[in-house]
């Protein structure tokens, strides 16, 4: 009899567990354990992402490199660079670095992250226009009104916290520069209990930082692409 007890007492461990450590990957546990559950997914990131150069063309680099526009030498920072997707499919592409001569610099707490993304980005070292800084989003160790693009991909929804993470992005950036968020979506979203915002919330919240022209569009699987510029006149929220 013992053991019909034991049943729902595990499916309930599970349940926690998989909200916990799968689906919120560590953020109700502290920033710690998100940067240390990201050092040990490092060497299996990239296996299970998957990413492919047509597809990240078309979700990452054309949108970045629409929104930066014909900005001359840009810089741009990529926070919460992972194993370096960004920079990666930045640099293959090419137009940042030979046509615009520009920079991109990727942003990493996870030191295994960051070893992966110095790995994968290899092949264009020589090329230079790549940098590296292994730090959380707050606070950006750069002066206010930095950089022409800045980019966070997939990982808002991880940060301890997300306004504090905001209104240092929009402070680095120069006014009227492009920020590119993503938005989580689908069920698992409502499970960052807190932090969930539909569409029009999640624009309106982001108005309050001085993003000015905020759009957002389905983007992949579980995430939408949210597409905003800093003001032109500075705004304090
Ligand atoms: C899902 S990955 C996304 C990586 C990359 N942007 C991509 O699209 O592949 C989330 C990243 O956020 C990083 N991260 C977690 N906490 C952070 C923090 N406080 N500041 C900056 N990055 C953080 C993690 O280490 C991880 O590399």
């Amino acid at each position: 009899m013992l053991y019909l007890l034991l049943i729902p007492f595990a499916a309930l461990l599970w349940v926690v567990y998989y909200w916990l450590f799968i689906v919120t990957e560590g953020l109700y546990l502290g920033q710690r354990v998100v940067v240390w559950l990201y050092d040990w997914y490092a060497p299996r990131y990239d296996g299970i992402k998957q990413y492919v150069t047509e597809e990240e063309q078309v979700l990452v680099v054309e949108p970045l490199l629409g929104e930066l526009g014909r900005v001359s030498r840009p810089l741009i920072l990529d926070v919460a660079t992972g194993t370096g997707r960004v920079p990666y499919f930045l640099l293959q592409d090419g137009r940042l670095t030979r046509r615009l001569h520009g920079r991109i610099i990727g942003l990493e707490p996870a030191g295994q992250m960051l070893a992966q993304a110095v790995a994968n980005t290899q092949p264009f070292s020589a090329e230079g226009g790549l940098d590296w800084v292994q730090q959380t989003a707050v606070p950006l160790p750069f002066p206010s009104a930095t950089f022409d693009a800045l980019t966070c991909l997939e990982a808002l929804e991880f940060l301890p916290d997300e306004s504090a993470a905001v209104r240092e992005m929009v402070r680095v950036l120069k006014p009227g520069a492009p920020l590119l968020l993503t938005r989580r979506t689908g069920w698992e979203a409502r499970l960052f209990i807190g932090r969930y915002r539909t569409r029009p919330a999640f624009a309106a919240w982001l108005a309050t930082f001085g993003l000015t022209d905020v759009v957002i569009v389905d983007w992949q699987s579980n995430y939408d692409l949210v597409i905003g510029r800093k003001a032109a006149v500075s705004h304090k929220p």
